[in-house]
């Protein structure tokens, strides 16, 4: 049976009050959507606006504005991936009184911290009207739960712990296959760097927590690293020392940070680089056509593996859409959760999205090339929880581990980096 994190969270912290915002086919998401043609505007919020992620909102989109004549989408994504510019200005939204009339999160301790918050109202209604327990992984709802209430509605599986790679850079550097442990792989940084190619391509400071996270989980192993999030987690000891330490010196193999994660991305299967470790929201930027992807051929122009040391783990995150007390537009908002919980919307928004459905009756005919390879480990691997993404740890936890990231990248000083790790764990673990 499937080891799933019991989601540990406390209330979220006042975040900074950022106004970036703007993006996709959107508008400013702090104001207030005006009526248009007598339809009611529904707020969608998300952080879906780049190459890639904006494809599988828009298919989703469609089928909202097919079925939901009487009303209409409003884009409120925010830009930058991985949300964190997203959740500082939906904290301020939240703490304004002024929540969008739905709002993506992460199943985990990042949504038990809005439900504990009392920003959430409770969904059983619709999860009784949709029959939606028959078609969610009871493992998955005890994720989005709290006292017997379920409170946001899933829509993928998404995978953290790929590494993605350019076959003929590789081969050029007289690497023969994906690295499998971490000494392989960073053998292989090695080879690449020989050959003046960028061994490890990077983007902006929350990927570099993304590598941190898969790092952890290949040096540790599964239930160690799993062990770290509990009360008790030995952050301070020998293991995640040496972690740290393989986690740093493949940080002396990265190339120049880029903007966001797609630039990172596109330089591995533009050719500069060999190696990236993202998520699996990168196969859709690969793979779909030009536009919103990169229209690249797979096992060509890019290839994958799990990341070195996370063979048969599938360290997850999911996405969710969430119903804000308050929400301006209640009727429009349960309207796009009905379709973010359907097979249809599942179907439509997944495969562009490079995720795989979080309901288990999709189907399966869509989910190919990577994705079967991703529907299939998700049926039977260990499970481990994303840090970055909201599974493990929960929003302040999160920010302190951020910190220490940061000040890592300025100072490479694996110590400190260590101390704030486990200072970290201290002041937030329950
Ligand atoms: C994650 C999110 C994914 C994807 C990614 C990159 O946090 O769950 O859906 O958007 O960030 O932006």
């Amino acid at each position: 049976m499937r080891r799933w994190l019991a989601a540990a969270s406390i209330m979220m912290a006042g975040v900074l009050g950022l106004a970036a915002c703007g993006g996709g086919g959107g508008g400013e998401s702090s104001q207030q959507p005006a009526a248009g043609g007598g339809k009611q505007q529904v707020e969608v919020f998300s952080w879906w606006t780049g190459p890639g992620e904006a494809d599988g909102l828009a298919e989703m989109r469609k089928i909202f504005e097919q079925q939901n004549s009487g009303y209409s989408f409003f884009d409120a994504a925010v830009a930058g991936g991985s949300g964190d510019k997203a959740k500082a200005l939906l904290e301020s939204k939240l703490q304004a009184g002024q929540p969008p009339d739905t709002f993506q999160g992460h199943a985990g301790a990042e949504l038990q911290g809005y439900i504990k918050a009392g920003n959430l109202e409770d969904l059983t209604f619709l999860y009784d009207e949709l029959k939606l327990k028959d078609v969610f992984p009871q493992q998955l709802v005890d994720q989005i739960s709290v006292d017997g209430k379920i409170y946001s509605v899933p829509v993928n599986i998404h995978r953290s712990n790929v590494l993605w790679f350019n076959p003929g850079v590789l081969k050029e550097a007289g690497v023969a296959a994906a690295p499998k442990t971490i000494d392989e792989f960073i053998a292989a940084l090695e080879k690449v760097k020989a050959t003046g190619k960028i061994p490890l391509s990077i983007g902006s400071e929350w990927t570099v927590t993304h590598l941190l996270e898969n790092v952890l989980l290949g040096s540790l192993g599964t239930d160690a690293y799993n062990a770290l999030f509990k009360p008790g987690g030995n952050w301070a000891g020998p293991e995640v020392a040496k972690a740290l330490e393989s986690f740093n010196k493949i940080m002396s193999y990265a190339g120049d940070p880029q903007d966001d994660w797609q630039p990172a991305a596109k330089q591995v299967a533009d050719g500069q680089a060999a190696f990236n470790i993202m998520g699996d929201w990168a196969y859709g930027y690969f793979h779909n056509p030009p536009e919103g992807g990169l229209g690249k051929t797979s096992k060509t122009d890019f290839d994958w593996a799990p990341a070195p040391g996370t063979e048969g783990t599938y360290l997850w995150l999911s996405d969710s859409f969430t119903l804000p007390k308050g929400a301006k537009h209640r009727d429009g908002a349960i309207a796009w959760l009905k379709v973010a919980a359907g097979k249809e919307g599942q179907d439509a928004f997944n495969p562009k999205k490079g995720s795989i459905p979080a309901r288990t009756d999709a189907d399966k005919s869509l989910y190919t090339d990577y994705l079967a390879d991703a529907l299939k480990d998700w049926s039977d691997n260990k499970l481990a929880g994303s840090v970055q993404h909201g599974v493990s740890v929960n929003q302040p936890w999160l920010a302190a581990i951020t910190e220490a990231v940061g000040l890592y990248i300025s100072s490479k000083d694996v110590k400190a980096l260590q101390q704030g790790l486990a200072d970290a764990a201290t002041a937030n673990a329950q």
